[in-house]
This record gives C-alpha cells, structure tokens and sequence, in this order.
C-alpha cells in the first residue's frame, strides 16, 4: 500500500480522506501537476512548481508553494514508496466551505494532496509503435493554460479515442490544431522544422515542450511556435507528443492518414532519445 501526502501529513493511501464539502470535488476548484520521476529523481521539478504558482495566482487561490516545501514532500514520498520510475501527482484546491459559488472567506486552508504513480516510462511500447491520433473539436473552457482539474472533456475523448481503436485526441478549433487531450501536439515539416502552437490561454504550457524546444534549438532544428492545421499535419514529415508521463511520443497516424511513412519519425526518436537523456543527466 502507497503511502500519500496530505495536508502535512504522511498517511497510507487508504487513509487519506477529504471533506465532501472541498471545492475541488464540488467546482473543480483546485490546480494539479504531474511530474515524472526516472532513477529515483524528478524531472524538471523548478518548472512545474513554477507553474504550479502560476496556476495558483491564475485561480487567485492563496498558497504559499515555497513555503511548503515541496522538495522535501516529493523526496520524502519518493523515498517511502521505493519510487524508481513513474509519476507523482500533485493538488491544491481552494479548500472546504459549505457550498456556494462564491469564494469561501480568506484563510479557509486549501486541501493539499500528493500521490506516486510507479510505472515504466522509458521503456514505453507505444515508443516503437507510434501512436494512432483522432481529432475532435476543443470544447474545453478558454483558459487552458491554468492546469485545473477540469478534465472530464479530456476523459470523454480518451474514451472515444479508445472506443474508435486508437490511441488518443488531438483538439481542435476549426481546422487548427491546439494540443492533445494530456500533451502537447508537435510536428516536423518536411523542411525540417519543428513546428508546435505558439502560447497563450488556448494551450497549456507544457514543462516538457519547453525542455524540448530547448534541446532541438541546441542541435540546430529550427522551432516554429505558430497555428498548424490538421491537414499540415497530415502532411509532415513526423508528428509527436509531450507530455511529462509520455517524453516525446511519436504520431504516426492522423483521422486514419499516416503521417510521413507511418512509422515513428527519426528526428522525434531522436528526441525522445536527447530528452530521456538530458533527465537522466540534469534531472
Ligand atoms: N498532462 N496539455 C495538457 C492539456 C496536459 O494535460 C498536459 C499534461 C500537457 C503536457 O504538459 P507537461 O509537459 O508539463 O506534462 C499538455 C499531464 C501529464 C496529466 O494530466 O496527466
């Protein structure tokens, strides 16, 4: 049995319990992160507690990130669930207060909980398969660079994602496309640039596409941050994901046409090569 963080408290996963009242389970009213852990050690953990500070101030739910010490948190629950590989969840939510729509007063505490998730993330088989990609329209709330727990559009497309034999949705607004269900959506133009949606509140800023475009930068690929259709898509060269559970995932297949000869892309193999490689190093 895991063990799992609480509100300061260090309690077997069973014994974790929050009140039916909390904000989170009645509004949504909470922010989250995931991060992965390889060889024991976070990945990229500055940047997701940085956005998790901006998620915050986004919600202007009051919670101190660097006074909670959430280094310790993570390395104490690494330690005590053995973590080797995996993901830890995190959340915050605005806290419990009889129901209304309104804010609860100043100094309700927020509902703090972390969890570890162990599973094998290097050694992925969709790496070698390549993953098999639906579009669907983007009917998801227009601040998607705040990570709330709003995730029930995501989940319904996974499901029919699933439901249709393939792997997962790519969202859309009219023909372009925003970013995956849980990553961030990249492809590569048969010029050779890596091409992936510029920001702002209709994308959530993903800690791993930032780490990316550093790294194809640093090995000379030209990065467009800009609107692609899905019809340029179709037609690249390679396609991929990011995401902190999946690295770089490469996209073979798009409303049933394949993307360039639809097995997984070098240039992305190579990526998700220099990634894996880079957290292994500097995590
Ligand atoms: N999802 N876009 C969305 C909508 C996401 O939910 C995520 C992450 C990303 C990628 O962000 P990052 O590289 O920081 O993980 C993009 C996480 C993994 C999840 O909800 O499980």
């Amino acid at each position: 049995m895991r063990t799992v963080y609480l509100n300061g408290q260090y309690v077997a996963e069973d014994a974790g319990q929050v009140s039916i009242f909390d904000r989170g389970l009645l509004f949504s009213d909470a922010v989250y992160e995931v991060v992965s852990v390889l060889g024991g050690r976070i990945i990229d953990e500055t940047a997701h507690m940085a956005r998790l500070e901006r998620s915050l101030a986004g919600m202007t739910i009051a919670y101190d990130v660097a006074a909670a010490d959430w280094p310790g948190i993570l390395a104490t629950l690494i330690e005590a669930n053995a973590l080797e590989e995996g993901t830890i969840y995190l959340q915050v939510s605005r806290g419990a207060a009889d129901r209304d729509f309104l804010f609860p007063a100043p100094g309700t505490p927020p509902t703090v909980f972390a969890f570890t998730q162990a599973r094998k993330l290097v050694d992925n088989p969709m790496a070698e398969r390549g993953m098999r990609i639906l579009t669907r329209p983007d009917r998801r709330w227009g601040r998607r660079d705040i990570k709330t727990v709003q995730l029930l559009y995501a989940s319904m497309m996974k499901m029919e994602a699933k439901a249709a034999g393939v792997d997962d949705v790519w969202l859309v607004e009219g023909d372009v496309i925003t970013e995956g269900t849980s990553q961030n959506a990249c492809i590569i133009t048969p010029q050779g640039h890596l091409v992936t949606r510029d920001l702002g509140h209709h994308i959530l800023p993903g800690v791993t596409r930032l780490s990316l475009i550093d790294i194809a930068r640093a090995s000379g690929i030209t990065v467009e941050e800009r609107p692609f259709t899905i019809a340029e898509a179709q037609g690249a060269a390679e396609a991929f994901v990011t995401s902190a559970s999946l690295f770089v995932m490469p996209v073979v297949e798009i409303d049933g046409l394949s993307v360039g000869d639809g097995r997984p892309g070098m240039e992305t193999m190579a990526l998700r090569k220099a990634y894996i490689d880079q957290a292994c190093a500097h995590p």
